[in-house]
C-alpha cells in the first residue's frame, strides 16, 4: 500500500493567477491570502505575479521568510494578536497592519513607539452593508471579527501615538459570487472613504468556488469590470483585493488507493487509505469533494456496482467522509482515487495526527498523470 501523495499543479496555479491578475485592473493590488494554502512551491509561484501576501500569524511570517526571502508580506491580519505577533509584524516590516480592535490597536501603537517607527494600519470593521437590490445578510452582526462602524472612526479620528490610520479592512463573506462581491466592494469603499477619509481599502477574499461544479469558476472579468467602476469614482484611492481559496483550491489534488469496497445495509462504502486527517475540505465545508478514478492494473478484488458509493478514510469516526452517495462506475479495491480541488484549505487544515497516520508524501506536475503511473503499478493487497 503507497501512501497517499498530495500533487500540486503549479503550471496550472500559475496560469490562473497569471489570468486573475490580467482581469483585474492594474491599480488593483492582487494579494494572496496564505492562509489558504502556505506550501512554499505555492508561494514561490505566486510571487512574481501577485502584488503581495497577506498574512495572520507568526507562523506565516516565518513561513514567507523562508519561502521568499527579502519579501516582505504586504498585510498583518487575524484576530487575537498577541504583543509578540505585533512586534514580529514591525520587525517583519509588513507594510499594512490590519487591526481588529481599538485595544489591540493601542497595544499596537505602544510597540511602535517604542521601536521608533510609526505602524502603517487598516481597520478591519465590520460593516452592515446595505448593497441596493441586493439581499446581503452578512457584517453588522456579532461577530469577534473586526470593530464596529462607530469604533473605527473614532480610532480613524484619535489614533493612538504610534499609529497612522491608512484606511479600512474588510472581509465579510466567503462565497461571494462576482455581482455581490463587486457590490459589496463598492459599499465598502463608499464607506470607508465617507466616514474614515480612507486612502486605502482592502475588501479581503472570498470569492466563491463551487465544489460541485469543478469546472465553474470565479467571475474575475465581470468582477474587474465592478472594481473599474469603484476606481472611477475614487479615483486616488488604493484598492487591494485579497483572495485565497478562489487562486489555489483547483491547483492541488489528493491522491489515494482504495484499501476496501463493501455493502452496508444496501449502500456501497468505498474506504481509501488516507481520509479527512489528511483532506479535511469536505468535512470542514460539509460537501462532498469532487473526484475521478484509475481503475488499477491486475486489482481482481471486490468492487461496486457502478451504483453509487460513499467514500470514507481510515479514521475511527462516521466524520470521516471525503465524498457522499456519488456515481462514478465501478470501484474496486486498489483503484487509485483523484480527489480534485484540493489545493485550498486542506492538508494545511487537517487534523493531521489523528489516529497517527502516516501523512501524504508531496510533488508537483499533473494529478491524473500521477494517479495513471501509480494504476499502472501492479496492485498488491
Ligand atoms: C481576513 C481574511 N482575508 C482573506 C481571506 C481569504 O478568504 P478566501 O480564501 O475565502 O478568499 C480570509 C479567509 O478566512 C480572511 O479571514
Amino acid at each position: 500500500m503507497t501512501r497517499p501523495v498530495y500533487v500540486h499543479d503549479l503550471d496550472g496555479l500559475a496560469s490562473h493567477a497569471q489570468f486573475i491578475r490580467a482581469a483585474l485592473p492594474r491599480r488593483v493590488e492582487l494579494l494572496y491570502a496564505v492562509k489558504a494554502n502556505p506550501d512554499p512551491g505555492v508561494l514561490q509561484t505566486l510571487a512574481p505575479i501577485v502584488d503581495g501576501f497577506e498574512t495572520a500569524s507568526r507562523g506565516e511570517l516565518r513561513r514567507m521568510a523562508e519561502a521568499l526571502p527579502g519579501r516582505p508580506p504586504a498585510a498583518y491580519a487575524g484576530p487575537g494578536k498577541t504583543d509578540e505577533d505585533l512586534a514580529a509584524a514591525l520587525s517583519a516590516r509588513v507594510d499594512r497592519i490590519h487591526v481588529e480592535s481599538p485595544a489591540e490597536l493601542r497595544r499596537l501603537g505602544a510597540l511602535a513607539a517604542a521601536a521608533g517607527t510609526p505602524a502603517q494600519v487598516l481597520l478591519r470593521v465590520n460593516l452592515p452593508v446595505d448593497t441596493p437590490g441586493v439581499h446581503l445578510v452578512m457584517g453588522g452582526g456579532p461577530s469577534p471579527f473586526g470593530m464596529n462602524p462607530e469604533d473605527a472612526v473614532q480610532c480613524a479620528a484619535r489614533p493612538p501615538a504610534g499609529i497612522e490610520v491608512r484606511g479600512v479592512h474588510a472581509h465579510l463573506a466567503s462565497g461571494l459570487d462576482a455581482p455581490l462581491a463587486g457590490a459589496v466592494a463598492a459599499a465598502v469603499v463608499r464607506w470607508s472613504v465617507t466616514n474614515v477619509g480612507a486612502e486605502e481599502v482592502d475588501i479581503g477574499g472570498g470569492m466563491a468556488v463551487d465544489y460541485a461544479d469543478p469546472t465553474a469558476r470565479f467571475d474575475w472579468v465581470s468582477y474587474g469590470r465592478a472594481l473599474n467602476d469603484v476606481l472611477d469614482a475614487h479615483p486616488g484611492l488604493r484598492l487591494r483585493v485579497e483572495p485565497g481559496r478562489s487562486v489555489t483550491a483547483y491547483c492541488g489534488a489528493y491522491v489515494v488507493e482504495v484499501v476496501d469496497v463493501k455493502r452496508s445495509h444496501g449502500e456501497w462504502f468505498v474506504v481509501v487509505a488516507g481520509g479527512t486527517h489528511h483532506l479535511r475540505t469536505p468535512a470542514a465545508k460539509g460537501h462532498s469533494q469532487p473526484f475521478t478514478v484509475h481503475r488499477r492494473r491486475g486489482a481482481d478484488g471486490p468492487h461496486s456496482d457502478g451504483g453509487p458509493v460513499t467514500i470514507v478514510g481510515q479514521l475511527c469516526t462516521p466524520k470521516d467522509v471525503l465524498s457522499r452517495s456519488a456515481t462514478a462506475g465501478p470501484i474496486g479495491v486498489g483503484d487509485i482515487v483523484v480527489f480534485a480541488m484540493a489545493g485550498a484549505y486542506a492538508w494545511n487544515i487537517s487534523h493531521r495526527d489523528f489516529l497517527l497516520h502516516e501523512p501524504p508524501e508531496f510533488r508537483t506536475g499533473d494529478p491524473l498523470r500521477v494517479a495513471s503511473q501509480w494504476a499502472a503499478r501492479p496492485h498488491q493487497s
